[in-house]
């Protein structure tokens, strides 16, 4: 997150002083940096290059049309799960063979829409899903691409709540029925595979399950080519983890890049990513305004003007954003404190400091790496309406969309 810096004790977006940003808006809203985008795409597309890949960006991350036509111009593809994202991407200026499309549920609409775009791959996550789709192209007269998404079995080490590629999961294909699906596919006229998916879960940091995904794709690759399957791409999903406070572990990704580098040797298929929070994590905060401060017993409540319904990830994986105050006092609090929403739920909470600047009511404070799984989970929940989203370019601010209006939520 380097677009958001203390200079001196005043926090700063890009060397503009936030407080002065947050005294001309209505609080609470995101602010993205366009520049933090560019060079996040830039480092990240450096790191992977040596495999070539596809990279396309998980719409479901962060789905600001402003932003997703930032991201499709600097070339990268998209990763969509439902109709509503796949014509967000088309709009946002994506390629149809940049997009591919994920799901476990994907409806019959949305399915022919996907086969009549021609999108590079519709990944598949079941038996009957693929049956189903066999018979749509068919009935389109059509001979579609398919990607099958396996499920190999493997814990990623992260939240249990975005977990995906156990056994207990409900996403992919294991891997003997993905043989079985091979040794039928004569039966199915209208579909070719072409491509393999994967994708184990999200904010992973350890790389060792990455490797044991290449290795499980890897043995699978070797006996479909006995059986003389051709498979032309491989999609290794996102789920890259960030760091989000000081001194939390990042995840490494030249050693996980290596990894792929020779993957991508051995067996000369084309790769493809379906990276989100990655990207996009450390690109957008949130700038928000204390209520009250609230005295209770040994603890004081920092009450927010911005809560759960605007940034659900505290509540739902109890993940922790840092919070900085955007003026740093040098006095400090005397009691530990809590940050809350304004929810009635003792679920928004953002977290607990101790030794924390001093803050007054009328304060603002910056939530930080708010830029995936941010608005994209935000909800109208207490009849709130979605807040402002603002964009900073070198010293540029611009609105990229609008704060809802109570008439139009009511
Ligand atoms: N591909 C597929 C098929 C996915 O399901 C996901 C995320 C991604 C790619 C991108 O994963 P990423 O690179 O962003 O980790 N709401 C949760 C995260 C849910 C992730 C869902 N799938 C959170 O806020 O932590």
């Amino acid at each position: 997150m380097d677009f958001i810096k203390f200079k001196k004790n005043i926090l700063c977006a890009n060397n503009l002083p936030l407080i002065n940003l947050a005294q001309k808006k209505s609080t609470p809203f995101y602010l993205y940096s366009a520049d933090q985008i560019k060079k996040n795409i830039k480092v990240l597309k450096s790191q992977l290059k040596s495999s070539k890949p596809l990279i396309c960006f998980a719409v479901k991350s962060n789905s600001n049309l402003q932003i997703l036509k930032q991201i499709c111009q600097l070339g990268l593809g998209a990763d969509v799960v439902s109709l509503g994202e796949l014509k967000l991407a088309l709009k946002a200026g994506f390629k149809v063979n940049k997009i591919v499309f994920s799901g476990v549920g994907k409806t019959n609409d949305e399915l022919k829409f996907a086969i009549k775009k021609n999108i590079l791959s519709i990944n598949a996550e079941s038996k009957n899903e693929i049956m189903n789709i066999n018979t749509i192209a068919k009935a389109l007269n059509k001979k579609v691409n398919i990607g099958i998404r396996i499920n190999p079995n493997i814990k990623a080490k992260t939240n249990k709540k975005i977990t995906t590629g156990d056994k207990i999961n409900k996403f992919g294909i294991s891997i003997n029925d993905l043989y079985d699906i091979f040794k039928n596919k004569h039966k199915l006229s209208n579909i070719n595979i072409h491509l393999l998916s994967v994708h184990i879960g999200s904010q992973i940091k350890d790389i060792q399950p990455y490797k044991r995904v290449l290795n499980t794709i890897s043995k699978i690759l070797n006996t479909l080519r006995k059986d003389k399957h051709q498979i032309k791409f491989i999609d290794l999903g996102g789920g890259m983890g960030i760091p989000y406070f000081k001194n939390d572990t990042k995840f490494k990704i030249s050693e996980f890049a290596r990894e792929v580098k020779k993957f991508h040797s051995k067996h000369k298929v084309n790769i493809i990513f379906e990276i989100g929070r990655y990207l996009i994590g450390d690109t957008g905060v949130i700038i928000s305004k204390v209520t009250y401060l609230k005295e209770a017993g040994d603890r004081y409540f920092v009450i927010l003007d911005t809560g759960m319904n605007d940034m659900a990830r505290s509540a739902i994986y109890e993940a922790f954003h840092e919070i900085l105050p955007i003026i740093k006092r040098s006095k400090k609090f005397n009691k530990k404190i809590e940050f809350v929403g304004p929810i009635c739920e003792s679920s928004d909470t953002f977290g607990v400091y101790t030794k924390y600047s001093k803050l007054e009511e009328g304060d603002y404070i910056c939530l930080t790496n708010c830029g995936a799984y941010g608005r994209t989970l935000s909800s109208n929940y207490n009849m709130r309406p979605l807040i402002e989203e603002v964009m900073i370019n070198k010293n540029k601010l611009k609105t990229v969309r609008k704060r809802q209006s109570l008439n139009e939520i009511i």
